[in-house]
């Protein structure tokens, strides 16, 4: 594909082309690709409503540009190889016409089981080919698929059924991770004990623990596949039609589903696929994401099989059998890129070079950080001991409502910085503005991240509820889309992530809203209220706080440490293990405004552990309550 560019020449002009000239820029390289009929119009837009169409009218499948488009060429190249959880259990390869049979074979089992173009089926599966399997063919029925992670909880899996009325869930009995077996199958029952939209629910035989399958709704994934056709003609998508929705987590209220489409974010996932990891054909690329991620969606399954890429999966944990697993399957399929987050490199770093320096990194070329601003410690020991100072990092920043990477280094052209996501990719028009909204034109500046011009693979609207989307995204800032994070533009007009700046904790990487996890910490029968806040973390980057106020009197046997075990068992029920919070202080009272409002601010510093500079408490309701908060956190 024509679609690379070689040289910092080269990006600068391109970057300028797609400022200048957008939609000539856009049609170019969306005339690498193949539609079944082209667009009337490359761009309509305005961010008032918010109103974003790419490829206007535009007709196509996204499967048929990862297997009919690429099997003249393609058909015996791995797609997929996937390294299951235990290194004894073999590895499996799917070549472009293998994975092709399965997705046609699979995607006429969701038509006999009555999935039609629009629907929305829920994949709620570990890390194992029949997982993107699931995806693409959904797609070539233009269902619309929404992952849930599978380490979500029953009640977070029943709320993205409801919220999308989904038809139908795809799941496995059960998920290897590291030495456990953990059940999956269990949870989807219990998330459809109510009653839901729900008709049918596949099931792929993994672990071969028990499971209890329900007469006339579940089906075996193999038996259902049995002398099923392996030709599909794909359903024939305009490229505004939803290709997926994937839920994430913002300040306020349940997580909400951001819509993805087919057109733009095609063009965009396979663009930044193919620039950010400067991939070249017979290259292997890992990324270590999960695919309930928006990582695990755009940059292990749709950017690189849409590139005709070979594209790893990996079922385990960095950490099994031992600290040097990830090292171990890199020397093992001679991976060229390497895609992971930078909490699985500060918590494989804390092992020591042992476990790196057994195995044979050599065929690496290029690495890559996402999911949360990597530190330069981090960045260092990524550089010097997986790189041998010789791979350059792509730090990436994204959202999963961008669906593709904004901010990057081109690898081997944009010179790096450790700790920066250094500049945009072409398209993308960031802006840096100060908390009323007005730009900070120029270098050395510091603000709200925005951007203010749409890029192909942008959110389009929050399933079943757009006016949250206008709120969300495109009020705060009118006429931009608001990121939610802070940013540095330093002198050299490089950029630096800086984290959120609303209520959103990323621990490991992963979005957490405050209100989410404190109205799961509230249905706890003796809680009165809680707040909860982020905090440094060595490994995850960020730790939840949380700080809650209890009837203690109303327990008879509740001592605070007991409680405190309840709350984040409470949590991990309500929400799923990684929402469960690292600290809990029962407090007698949260230091709040006149106006009612927590004085979050303070709560931070108590958890940061610095008390250096509190700020003004006494315009608070409540001013001896921080006095207790200190004591109570031992900083006293
Ligand atoms: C953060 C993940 C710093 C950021 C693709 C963003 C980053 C949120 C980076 C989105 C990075 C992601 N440097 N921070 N390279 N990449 N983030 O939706 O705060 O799971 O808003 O998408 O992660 O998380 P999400």
């Amino acid at each position: 594909m024509a679609l690379k560019i070689n040289s910092l020449g080269g990006y600068i002009h391109e970057y300028q082309k797609s400022v200048n000239t957008p939609e000539k820029f856009w049609a170019e390289i969306a005339d690498n690709f193949y539609w079944r009929k082209k667009w009337d119009k490359v761009v309509e837009w305005n961010f008032e409503e918010p109103r974003v169409e790419w490829f206007k009218n535009a007709k196509l499948n996204i499967t048929e540009n990862i297997f009919e488009r690429n099997l003249f060429t393609h058909a015996d190249k791995p797609a997929i190889i996937w390294e299951p959880n235990d290194p004894n259990e073999a590895h499996i390869t799917l070549t472009y016409k293998e994975l092709y049979e399965k997705v046609c074979q699979f995607a006429n089992v969701l038509k006999g089981k009555g999935i039609e173009k629009g629907d929305r089926v829920i994949i709620y599966m570990p890390m194992v080919p029949e997982a993107a399997i699931a995806m693409l063919a959904c797609a070539r029925v233009g269902a619309v698929h929404s992952i849930v992670f599978a380490g979500f909880s029953s009640s977070a899996l029943a709320d993205r059924i409801e919220d999308c009325k989904a038809k139908m869930v795809i799941t496995s009995d059960g998920n290897f991770r590291g030495t456990k077996k953990i059940p999956v199958k269990a949870v989807v029952d219990e998330a459809l004990e109510a009653k839901s939209s729900i008709e049918n629910v596949i099931v792929l035989q993994r672990t071969k623990q028990d499971v209890t399958m329900t007469a006339g709704r579940d089906t075996w994934w193999h038996e259902a596949c049995e002398g099923v056709s392996t030709e599909n003609k794909a359903e024939e998508m305009d490229s505004e039609d939803m290709l997926f929705i994937l839920y994430t987590s913002g300040s306020t209220g349940k997580p909400k589903g951001v819509v993805h489409t087919c057109g733009g974010y095609m063009v965009y996932t396979a663009y930044t696929f193919q620039n950010v990891f400067h991939y070249n054909p017979g290259d292997i690329y890992w990324c270590t994401a999960d695919v309930g991620w928006i990582t695990g969606h755009s940059y292990i399954v749709y950017g690189p099989l849409v590139s005709g890429a070979t594209s790893m999966m990996f079922e385990g944990v960095p950490t099994f059998p031992d600290a040097g697993r990830f090292w171990e399957v890199v020397a093992k399929h001679k991976v060229n890129q390497f895609y992971t987050a930078p909490t699985a490199i500060r918590a494989l770093q804390a092992y020591g070079l042992d476990p790196v320096t057994k195995h044979d990194l050599s065929s690496l070329k290029v690495l890559g950080s996402v999911g949360e601003p990597i530190n330069e410690e981090a960045w260092h020991w990524y550089h010097t001991h997986i790189g041998k100072g010789k791979c350059p990092i792509v730090d990436t920043w994204w959202q999963t409502e961008t669906g593709g990477i904004l901010i990057s280094p081109l690898p081997g052209i944009t010179p790096t910085k450790p700790s920066y996501a250094t500049l945009p990719l072409p398209g993308v028009q960031p802006v840096i503005v100060d908390s009323e909204g007005k730009e900070l034109k120029g270098n050395s500046v510091e603000g709200n991240l925005c951007i203010k011009f749409p890029w192909p693979s942008m959110i389009r609207t929050t399933y079943g509820d757009h006016e949250r989307c206008r709120t969300t995204y495109f009020s705060t800032y009118p006429g931009m889309y608001f990121t939610g994070d802070g940013v540095k533009r330093d002198e050299d007009g490089y950029y630096r992530i800086l984290g959120r700046v609303d209520d959103v904790i990323n621990v490991s990487g992963h979005r957490m809203g405050t209100a989410e996890v404190e109205n799961a910490i509230n249905e706890h029968p003796l809680v009165i209220e809680s707040a909860v806040v982020g905090y440094p973390h060595d490994i995850k980057g960020q730790g939840i706080y949380a700080y809650v106020i209890a009837d203690m009197s109303a327990s008879e046997t509740d001592t605070e440490e007991e409680l405190a075990k309840e709350i984040i068992l409470t949590v991990s029920k309500i929400i799923g293990p990684i929402a469960k919070p690292d600290k809990v202080q029962i407090v007698s009272g949260l230091p709040k405004t006149r106006s009612g409002k927590i004085m979050r601010r303070i709560l931070r510093k108590v958890a940061e552990g610095d008390i250096s500079n509190l700020g003004d408490t006494s315009t608070l309701l409540n001013p001896e309550i921080v006095d207790e908060l200190i004591a109570k956190a031992g900083l006293a």
